[in-house]
């Protein structure tokens, strides 16, 4: 019997795409499967094919910048299965890209508002039942590529994966007694609908027709660049697979590791300089204070 069956999962933006693949995949694992999604439609349809695969399922709608939402859904999670073992923090939106000159406050707060402030209440309310078992558990949260190095023309989708693989590795230290272990998912391009978040995007974050106009024409290219990428399919097993092996960095697209080790060694060749400064030899092997 596979460490995950009998145990359950919440699954934020798990009505399609990435979310929908990690759900299939933990559920031929045996797991209890919690959908949680804002697009009652898919999500529906998402159920019905998760349950008609054997898997027990609950479909619970949920926008994940809503706090008070996750708390409905944690409430019906308990109620259905009992406990919760994991969180995959996946919902995420491909927002605010565009030329310096052309960023827009409402496109910025609703990407920081999904990818960002989601990723958080959804581990600031599942966490606590987690640790309640004692059993142990995940808390995974999906990032990107992008979060591994900035993406020009990119912004808030940038800024907000990069702040969630930094979660991550401040949660993994966190969470390390408790015996959560989190793992933060990088894919570069999946073939999903993310070219069109803007069909999950409330009113009260539209922007003005200046800004809407440069992300039509980014939101173009990414379409291009998404369906060259890998299939949805992949990346659940993939999930299992390093969940299995217990890695906290999960990556999809080993082809990206160039342009990765190019950016760490760049960091440690700025380090090197900075060991050399004669500003700083006081310091060059001074212990360190850390938390
Ligand atoms: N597709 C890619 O190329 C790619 C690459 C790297 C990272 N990612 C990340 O993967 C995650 C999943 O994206 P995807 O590619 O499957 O996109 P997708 O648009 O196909 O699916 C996103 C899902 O999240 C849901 N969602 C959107 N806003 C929500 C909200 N406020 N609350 C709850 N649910 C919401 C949507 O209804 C949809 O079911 C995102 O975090 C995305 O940034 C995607």
């Amino acid at each position: 019997m596979s460490q995950f069956a009998g145990k359950t999962a919440v699954i934020s933006g798990g009505a399609e795409g990435i979310g929908l693949s990690i759900a299939k995949a933990l559920g031929e694992q045996k797991m209890n499967i919690v959908l949680a999604d804002i697009d009652e439609i898919n999500l529906e349809k998402a159920y019905l094919e998760l349950e008609s695969a054997g898997a027990s399922v609950l479909a619970v709608v949920l926008n994940v910048a809503e706090e008070a939402q996750w708390q409905e859904v944690a409430e019906r999670a308990i109620e259905r299965f009992g406990k919760v073992h994991m969180v995959v923090n996946n919902a995420g939106v491909g927002g605010g890209s565009g030329p310096i000159e052309g960023q827009d406050a409402k496109a910025w707060q609703w990407t920081i508002d999904v990818n960002l402030m989601g990723v958080v209440y959804g581990a600031k309310v599942m966490v606590p039942l987690i640790k309640q078992h004692g059993e142990g558990g995940w808390v995974i949260n999906v990032a990107s590529m992008a979060g591994m190095g900035g993406v020009p023309y990119s912004g808030a989708y940038t800024a907000t994966k990069t702040a969630v693989v930094a979660l991550s590795e401040s949660w993994s230290v966190e969470l390390k007694q408790a015996d959560i272990k989190v793992s933060v998912l990088c894919p570069a391009f999946v073939q999903t609908r993310i070219y069109e978040s803007q069909r999950n995007r409330p009113d009260r974050y539209q922007s003005d027709a200046v800004a809407e106009a440069d992300d039509g024409a980014s939101s173009t290219k990414a379409k291009e660049m998404v369906e060259r990428g890998i299939e949805p399919s992949i990346v659940g097993k993939r999930v299992v697979e390093a969940l299995s092996q217990g890695e906290m960095y999960i990556f999809t697209h080993p082809n990206y590791r160039p342009i990765i080790q190019q950016r760490s060694a760049a960091i440690d060749a700025a380090f090197e300089r900075a060991a050399k400064s004669p500003l700083l030899q006081h310091i060059v092997n001074q212990e360190l204070d850390m938390l």
